[in-house]
């Protein structure tokens, strides 16, 4: 496993997740839907008033919110669907403040996992729920996970939870097999109170159809991405839902840099795995 993931920046491991802790970590995320009102959260969302939904976003990496999809909600801020079919992820702290999600991501397995790729003191910055609805599931543009996550050395490490199947059809990942090697081509940093992308390396994307790899997995498989890895979801034009929950590691051995996004107080530090 560790001479693939060198070789390929990534790896895929079937059946990690059981049926019924894919089936609660499903039910869990719809109760947290369930009590979100959407009309709070409407503007926060759209492009109407950008400082509002930065500040929505950048406050998200310390709590639990819900992040709509992008025409999910008319010109008077009501959705056009029923709420679990217009919810796009849950972000960004569950894995520390929502009992079930912590369960779920602290666990012996994945400590030994991570520890085997190469951290040595892992330490969980980030969790995402990601419907990728049916028809609706938007698409995840090219990108490398170390964009958000930057250390000196390098270590975010993205484990990615199918918690159903999925495939081209609904949307899978797509990846750059060995572009782990290739630079880090942008970065998302923090600015008072905007964030922005910078451009750090001019080397194009991959690209569906030539250099790209989908990744068609069954419900229950694991995928490790290292950070560096491009990646890409295609928009969702099927019947069926695909739904996944990931979470992102950077190693507590390196400098964590203060001008990412995401930022843990001292009294809501990083967690690690077990
Ligand atoms: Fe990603």
């Amino acid at each position: 496993m560790r001479e693939r993931f060198a070789n390929d920046g990534f790896v895929v491991i079937d059946d990690f997740v059981s049926p019924e802790a894919r089936a609660a970590l499903r039910t869990r995320a719809l109760e947290i839907v369930d009590a979100t009102d959407p009309a709070t959260t409407s503007v926060f969302t759209t492009r109407r008033d950008a400082a509002a939904r930065d500040a929505y976003f950048r406050e998200s990496g310390s709590t639990i919110r819900c992040f709509f999809e992008e025409d999910a909600f008319d010109e008077r801020g009501s959705l056009r669907a029923p709420k679990p079919l217009a919810i796009n992820k849950i972000g960004h702290a569950m894995h520390d403040l929502d009992p079930a999600f912590d369960r779920f991501s602290h666990d012996a397995r994945l400590d030994a996992l991570v520890r085997d790729l190469g951290i040595v003191d892992p330490r969980v910055y980030q969790s995402m729920y990601i419907f990728k609805q049916p028809h609706i599931g938007g698409e995840v543009h090219w990108h490398q996970d170390a964009t958000f996550f930057v250390t000196e050395p390098h270590s975010v490490r993205t484990l990615w939870f199918a918690l159903e199947d999925a495939n081209r059809d609904n949307g899978c990942l797509w990846v750059l097999p060995g572009g782990h090697r290739g630079p880090l081509r942008e970065r998302f940093v923090a600015d008072g109170e905007t964030t922005r992308m910078e451009r750090l390396d001019h080397t194009p994307w991959p690209t569906v159809g030539t250099d790209a790899l989908p990744l068609e997995v069954r419900a229950g498989a694991l995928v490790v991405l290292h950070g560096h890895l491009p990646h890409y979801s295609a928009p969702n034009r099927s019947a069926r839902s695909r739904h996944a929950y990931t979470l992102h590691v950077v190693d507590g051995a390196a400098h964590y840099d203060a001008r990412n996004w995401l930022q843990r107080s001292a009294d809501f530090p990083a967690r690690g795995l077990r």
